[in-house]
């Protein structure tokens, strides 16, 4: 009596627990196999399972912040890599972090000792982009660096050679480059390499703007009659294109501001990109006196100047004149 209804109760706990059984079997952990790196392409790749578009698949280039690979394609792209450098790139679906693979690119780095340290570049006065970095304490002393820069999205077949090393220690080797702007533009990404002191080499990716340390705007003061000054200012940079600007004025002569007569007044100015929070350092500072008498003051001052060419005893005088006035 007690055997069918047993047999009924095992039948519903087969039944209850088939279709949990099939949903583990059916999503195995997926694997990355095969992982690679394509330097051209900037990729990582794999092979397997991993395609599945509701499962979010990072990559991550040694410490940096992962990227998304696209939806179902079995790779990330970054923005750079390093060819010099052993990097560790790795591979995880984001909800599940014990599912990384990873690799190292390049494999290995025998001769880094003798490589250059320290390489780092930033952009200034505008126009130009300088590079320095230190001898590999491996390197032995006739050894010679060379700094190459290509387009961060290109292969080292696009390398130009510095065409302006700047610094050379007293063995010779050079440890500095400048480059004009203008050979890089309109890339705002490049990678700077540099070879040389043994089989390995040093290269770093530098983004433009980034780097760039603002140049101060120039700065013209005129006064235009007895009744204002007339300021006007030039910002530069190939990477920012709105400012905001901070004006300084000083006064000299009086103790009020009228901004219509500056009188006596120094001024400067410096910018900031609308975005970003630092300043440039301050232009130059400007002087102005604009009092009603400038005018003739100013022809005197023109007077004395061209005397001073007669010799230091009349500039005496020409200044004696214009200072009774
Ligand atoms: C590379 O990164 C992975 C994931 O972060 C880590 O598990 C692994 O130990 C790293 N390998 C090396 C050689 O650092
Ligand atoms: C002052 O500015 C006015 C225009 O506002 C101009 O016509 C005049 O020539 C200027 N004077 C001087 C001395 O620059
Ligand atoms: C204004 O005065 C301050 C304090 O003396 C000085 O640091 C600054 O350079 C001056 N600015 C100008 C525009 O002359």
């Amino acid at each position: 009596m007690a055997a069918p209804w047993r047999l009924l109760l095992l039948l519903l706990l087969l039944l209850t627990l088939a279709p949990q059984a099939c949903a583990l079997t059916s999503e195995p952990a997926p694997r990355f196999r095969n992982l690679r790196l394509e330097p051209n392409e900037l990729r990582l790749s794999w092979d397997g399972d991993v395609t599945s578009g509701s499962r979010q698949v990072h990559c991550q280039k040694g410490s940096n912040s992962p990227v998304r690979a696209p939806r179902r394609r079995p790779y990330c792209t970054f923005a750079s890599l390093s060819l010099c450098h052993v990097t560790n790139f790795s591979v995880f679906l984001e909800e599940d972090p014990g599912s990384a693979a990873w690799i190292q690119f390049p494999e290995s780095d025998t001769d880094r000792a003798s490589a250059a340290t320290d390489l780092h570049c930033w952009v200034h006065d505008v126009d130009v982009m300088t590079c320095r970095w230190g001898r590999g304490p491996g390197a032995d002393e006739h050894a010679q660096y060379r700094m190459w820069w290509r387009d961060a999205a290109l292969g080292r077949d696009r390398d130009r050679e510095c065409a302006h090393y700047d610094v050379t220690d007293a063995q010779g080797a050079h440890l500095g480059c400048r480059v004009d702007l203008a050979t890089l533009l309109p890339t705002h990404h490049v990678t700077v390499t540099v070879t040389g002191g043994g089989a390995s080499c040093s290269d770093i990716s530098v983004d433009l703007q980034r780097v760039e340390v603002l140049t101060p705007p120039v700065l013209a003061a005129v006064c235009n009659g007895s009744e204002e000054a007339r300021l006007r200012w030039e910002m530069r940079s190939h990477f920012y294109h709105s400012f905001q600007y901070e004006l300084q004025i000083n006064k000299t002569s009086e103790s009020h501001f009228r901004a219509l007569i500056p009188g006596s007044a120094s001024f400067r100015v410096r910018a900031k990109p609308m975005a970003e929070a630092q300043f440039s350092d301050w232009s130059h500072a400007v002087r102005l006196d604009c009092a009603p008498a400038a005018a003739e003051r100013k022809h005197v001052t023109v007077m004395a100047a061209a005397l001073a060419a007669l010799g230091a005893g009349l500039l005496v005088l020409g200044t004696l004149l214009l200072c009774r006035r």
